[in-house]
């Protein structure tokens, strides 16, 4: 069936991040010069994705006010005569069709989830974690999953190959023995939260992309509270394991964390760099950088 929704849940309260997260969310932290939500919406948009919804919380208001018109703004760069910017904030305006939901206080990623039910309704729907960015300029990761649901049903969970030294930072798949309907696409037996790199079942870690059936909400309403009290999206999905088609797909493109300071750094630098009109001058401060003394990063 034709993905034509994506759930954002956007409702985290980013301790990593603090203090920059006490009043602005998460999701509007810039990478280079816009919001990393964004970049997440553009995937959504360039993926197909026709109707968006994100999961808010307080303090998350200014998310509703990007993608809102904004009348004094767009007046005074009409007034200084500045087409080129008057245009930027239409498309920001236009670019999807966005609903918003609130999840009333953070109780996980699979509460998050639930909180959308009624705005997906009964057909499947992507959800696209903002502290995962992928690149991808010919077909984004999100696509990528949505041909493969489109193809073989269930649901497709994007996939990333880590080095085994990392599988303690993720969730881990546990994958069904023999080939899967492609190449880079494979049967998942079970998930594994966070396993030591001896005892985790693959290198394939999960990432922040997914399509679902409807059939999560009730898996997640049957969900009870897992690790650190929150409603565990990676439980929701292990119960439907078994009665449906659960899809690891190894998409292609870069990814990109920014959930922590380090990563988000990082990733902004990596995002400017890409930028034709930023990269002159990012490129000229980091050839002005004295060679790092090892000596000093100690
Ligand atoms: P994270 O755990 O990475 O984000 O959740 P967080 O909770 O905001 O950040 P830290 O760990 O405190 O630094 C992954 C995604 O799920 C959303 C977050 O907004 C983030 O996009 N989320 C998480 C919710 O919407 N609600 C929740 O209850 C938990």
């Amino acid at each position: 069936m034709r993905v034509r929704k994506a759930v954002i849940p956007a409702a985290g309260l980013g301790t990593r991040v603090l203090p920059a997260t006490k009043a602005i969310p998460k999701e509007m932290l810039p990478l280079a010069d816009k919001p990393t939500i964004q970049y997440v919406i553009e995937e959504a948009v360039n993926s197909g994705v026709e109707h968006i919804i994100i999961v808010t919380s307080r303090t998350k208001r200014a998310i509703e006010d990007h993608f809102d018109e904004s009348p004094e703004l767009a007046a005074a760069l009409a007034k200084k005569g500045d087409q080129r910017k008057l245009d930027m904030l239409r498309r920001i305006e236009e670019m999807a069709q966005i609903s918003f939901t609130r999840q009333p206080a953070p109780r996980g990623l699979g509460h998050a989830i639930l909180m959308a039910r009624d705005l997906v309704g009964d057909e499947p729907f992507g959800v696209l974690l903002g502290d995962d960015l992928v690149v991808n300029d010919e077909r984004p990761c999100l696509r990528q999953l949505m041909d493969v649901h489109e193809r073989d049903g269930g649901c497709v969970i994007a996939a990333l190959d880590v080095p085994r030294e990392q599988t303690r930072l993720y969730g881990v798949f546990d994958l069904e023995p023999g080939p899967g309907p492609d190449p880079r696409t494979h049967r998942v037996r079970d998930l594994v939260e966070k396993p030591a790199p001896d005892a985790a079942p693959s290198n394939l870690a999960v990432i922040g992309r997914y399509v679902l059936t409807p059939d999560i909400f009730a898996a997640l309403e049957r969900t009870a509270p897992g690790a650190g009290g929150e409603i565990q999206l990676t439980d929701g999905i292990r119960t439907l394991i078994g009665t449906e088609p659960i899809f690891a797909h190894e998409f292609t493109g870069t990814r990109y964390d920014t959930g922590d300071p380090v990563s988000y750094l990082t990733t902004s630098l990596a995002f400017a760099l890409r930028r034709p009109d930023l990269a002159p001058g990012v490129k000229a401060f980091l050839r002005s950088l004295p060679p790092l003394d090892e000596t000093e990063l100690d």
